[in-house]
């Protein structure tokens, strides 16, 4: 039996198959309030603190979606500037003022393991919104979701993992959960921006078939899903290098159209410049899908961890 309740929800590496089974059935039940068809106040009188030290549009608004669709309500702090870290405090710290307030936090930060440190600090669930270029669980299950949903299946499929696999944090949450399907991945990165070890150990561990090229036209021949990434601008430390790999791989509708062009593309959002604007026509471009579902996805987890049901 999958028990959520009052857990942290910080990396993908720990959730068992069944616990990410649990969550992809459960944003299922919540597709009609997450698509605005039906309503619910499950989470009444709930409070989650909303701490978005980084910038975000997609993952803070659609945690605060999420949490008000299901009748709670929403505290939230915007960058370090407005806040007491500013001043100083440690991150310990300002977890356990949050947690006088709140029942629930949703938390981005700019160091890989800040979610962890607050969630150390006290007993209400945290839930990583993206810690650096550490990991980002909330986001690769609503891409796991997508993927199911867009396929009908996750076994069999071929996955391009393109882009900045080193400082992408999207990408490693995700490799994380695809290491418990039957899938063959293909991880397409210049040599510098590879997938961290870590990751790619996992994947060995868990017996995944997956493969590391530099070859982006030839892996499009056989994904069955691309998943885009930008090129992470803020994690280098030299902008020459950064420009450097900018523009390294470019998705056309052309391309698409020459390789394979049944196949269902991805990117966690935002893109600049990655994916051309003509790839939107085509039918396989999911990724405003990909993104509507992350109100869903946030709906299940904050309901899971905070032990409410329909
Ligand atoms: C991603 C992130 O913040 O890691 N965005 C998101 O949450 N949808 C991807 C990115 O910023 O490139």
């Amino acid at each position: 039996m999958v028990d959520f309740l009052g857990q942290d929800v910080l990396s993908t590496k720990s959730l068992s198959k069944s616990e990410i089974e649990k969550v992809m059935t459960t944003a299922e039940g919540f597709l009609p309030y997450a698509n605005k068809e039906k309503t619910t106040e499950i989470l009444k009188g709930k409070l989650m603190a909303s701490l978005f030290y980084e910038p975000s549009t997609r993952t803070k608004l659609s945690f605060e979606s999420a949490m008000q669709r299901l009748g709670g309500r929403v505290v939230s702090v915007v960058g370090i500037e407005s806040s007491s870290l500013a001043k100083g405090e440690t991150l310990s710290d300002t977890a356990k003022v949050v947690e006088t307030y709140a029942d629930v936090i949703a938390v981005r930060h700019s160091q890989p393991g800040a979610p962890r440190e607050m969630a150390d600090a006290v007993d209400i669930p945290v839930l990583n919104a993206g810690d650096g270029a550490g990991e980002h669980p909330t986001q690769a299950l609503l891409d796991l979701f997508t993927i199911q949903n867009e396929r009908g299946k996750i076994d069999g499929l071929t996955i391009a993992l393109v882009g900045d696999l080193k400082y992408g944090r999207t990408v490693h949450s995700l490799a994380y959960l695809l290491a418990h399907y039957d899938v063959n991945l293909i991880l397409v990165s210049p040599d510098q921006l590879k997938m961290p070890a870590e990751v790619t150990n996992d994947l060995a561990e868990k017996g995944v078939v997956f493969s590391e090229t530099e070859d982006f036209e030839e892996s499009l021949k056989q994904a069955d899903v691309c998943y885009m990434t930008r090129i992470q601008k803020e994690r280098f430390a030299d902008p020459a290098e950064y420009d450097r790999f900018k523009d390294v791989y470019i998705l056309t509708k052309e391309l698409v159209e020459q390789s394979n062009p049944e196949m269902t593309i991805m990117h966690p959002l935002p893109r600049v410049g990655e994916i051309s604007l003509n790839v939107d026509e085509l039918p396989g471009a999911a990724y405003f899908r990909q993104m509507r579902n992350g109100v869903a996805v946030r709906m299940a987890l904050l309901s899971l961890v905070l032990g409410a049901s329909l």
